[in-house]
């Protein structure tokens, strides 16, 4: 029910506020449980001092964050980031993730891949035991991207364009289109994300494998951090 999973994202971005000290300099993602995150973030910056700075994945992020009162900066403007606090679409038993529901895949690898540490803010109904039924986001240069929807096909990965209500492209922030594989179940997420690196037209694809430090599980009455 939509009134508890907004309870359980507001949980969960709360308390990964809380891991954010002063002087750090901090990526924040995108999405409806960031949003929480910001505002408990803001919140904490303006009631205790808090000296940080803010790298964001989207306009969207860096617009809310500003308004709000938090420095933002570029990811060039940084020389490191301390720690990234992001969404996430679905999570498995092994801490694997699909991330880009939003679009926003690419500029969230980068700002991830960047950062010493990564944690991930979701809602109790995106942990699974297997990724897959989530649509895998790619994001694919429109030169030529028929061709490598083809192939996609060919390979059984299932692929949909992403449109808009007029049927047009969804644009990404680089001005690139989106594919969703709808794979219903990922067997072995490395392989898959290693062919998907070799794709020449892909940009980047929503697999994060690896990359997250800890879990932060909004519930309706604990919220649980992992590890
Ligand atoms: C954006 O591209 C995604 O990776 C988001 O992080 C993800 O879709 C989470 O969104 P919600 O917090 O709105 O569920």
């Amino acid at each position: 029910d939509e009134a508890l999973i907004a309870q359980e994202k507001k949980n969960a971005g709360k308390r990964a506020a809380e891991f954010v000290e002063d002087q750090m300099t901090v990526g924040l993602g995108t999405g409806s449980t960031v949003f929480y995150l910001v505002e408990a973030l803001a919140k904490r910056v303006k009631n205790e001092t808090l000296n940080i700075t803010a790298v964001a994945t989207s306009s969207r992020t860096a617009e809310l964050a500003q308004k709000l009162g938090i420095t933002v900066k570029s990811l060039d403007e940084v020389d490191h980031l301390d720690l990234t606090i992001d969404g996430a679409d679905e999570i498995d038993a092994n801490f694997q993730g699909i991330k880009g529901g939003g679009g926003a895949q690419t500029l969230e690898k980068i700002v991830a891949c960047a950062s010493s540490k990564n944690i991930w803010i979701v809602d109790e109904f995106k942990m699974v035991y297997k990724l897959g039924n989530f649509g895998l986001p790619l994001e694919v240069i429109p030169f030529g991207s028929k061709e490598l929807f083809a192939r996609l096909k060919r390979e059984g990965l299932k692929p949909a364009w992403r449109l808009d209500e007029n049927k047009e492209h969804v644009l990404t922030h680089n001005h690139n289109y989106l594919i969703d594989l709808r794979l219903g179940l990922i067997e072995h997420p490395h392989l898959l994300a290693n062919w998907l690196d070799h794709q020449v037209g892909i940009v980047e694809h929503g697999l994060f494998l690896d990359v997250v430090d800890t879990v932060v599980v909004g519930k309706s009455e604990k919220t649980e951090v992992i590890p």
